[in-house]
């Protein structure tokens, strides 16, 4: 899968990669085997996930490399590490679950795969001393994806940023680009046959955006420089 790629891929070099609700460890896997990631732990909230994960880790020869810990969040992760995958989850989930280990993650990188509610994550990070470092965007398996990297920063972005993405915006990736196009001209299909007003300000205001997107037109809208 692509996506399992990308994640392991943006781990490259760690020296002990976190995978916090790792379910299969396919990540993990996939980072130590591929991308010179020297340990890692494995970590889920539940015992199921786990037991397939030591599994696969055994499977896999790395069972000397790979701790396995069950946790809900950051509670039982008492071992060191320098970068956190948390992916595959809800956006209010990660939030929730970063918000309560927030006394761990000085001087961490979290890579960030919310597989919805990306506008209240990047909210939620942009006010609590997260800064976005990167992002990426990808259709897996006909799936859209938004990958947020972050470190422990200040960050101050508007609520353009937020919704869209402060990389994703500066980046126009292929994936990132399909996706907005797609939802205008769906929207665009129907727009003429909504009749509640507010409704229909909302959707053309929502039109505008991807409009502004897609003609790479943003003018006053962004304020986001590469740093
Ligand atoms: C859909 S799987 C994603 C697996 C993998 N991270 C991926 O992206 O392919 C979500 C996993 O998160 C775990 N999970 C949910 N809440 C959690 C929490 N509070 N702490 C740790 N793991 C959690 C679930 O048990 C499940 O195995």
């Amino acid at each position: 899968m692509q996506r399992i790629e990308l994640l392991a891929s943006l781990s490259r070099g760690s020296n002990s990669l976190l995978d916090l609700g790792c379910d299969h460890a396919y990540v993990l896997i996939e980072a130590i085997k591929k991308y010179d990631v020297k340990r890692g732990i494995a970590s889920d909230i539940s015992s199921g996930p786990l037991k397939m994960a030591k599994e696969n880790i055994i499977k896999s020869n790395l069972d000397d490399k790979i701790d396995v810990i069950q946790s809900d969040g950051f509670t039982n992760i008492n071992l060191d590490f320098d970068t956190c995958i948390i992916a595959g989850m809800g956006g209010l989930l990660i939030k929730d679950i970063i918000d309560k280990g927030l006394n761990k993650l000085n001087n961490k990188k979290l890579i960030l795969e919310p597989n919805n509610k990306q506008y209240e994550l990047r909210k939620y990070l942009n006010q609590n001393g997260f800064k976005i470092i990167d992002e990426y965007s990808l259709f897996d398996q006909q799936k859209y994806y938004e990958v947020i990297v972050v470190i422990k920063d200040k960050q101050d972005l508007n609520e353009f940023e937020l919704k869209y993405g402060p990389y994703l915006l500066l980046k126009r990736e292929e994936d990132f680009l399909k996706y907005y196009k797609d939802k205008y001209n769906f929207l665009n299909n129907i727009y003429n046959d909504i009749t509640d007003p507010i409704e229909r300000n909302n959707k053309k205001e929502l039109l505008n955006d991807y409009k502004a997107i897609l003609e790479d037109n943003y003018g006053e809208k962004i304020h986001f420089k590469h740093n």
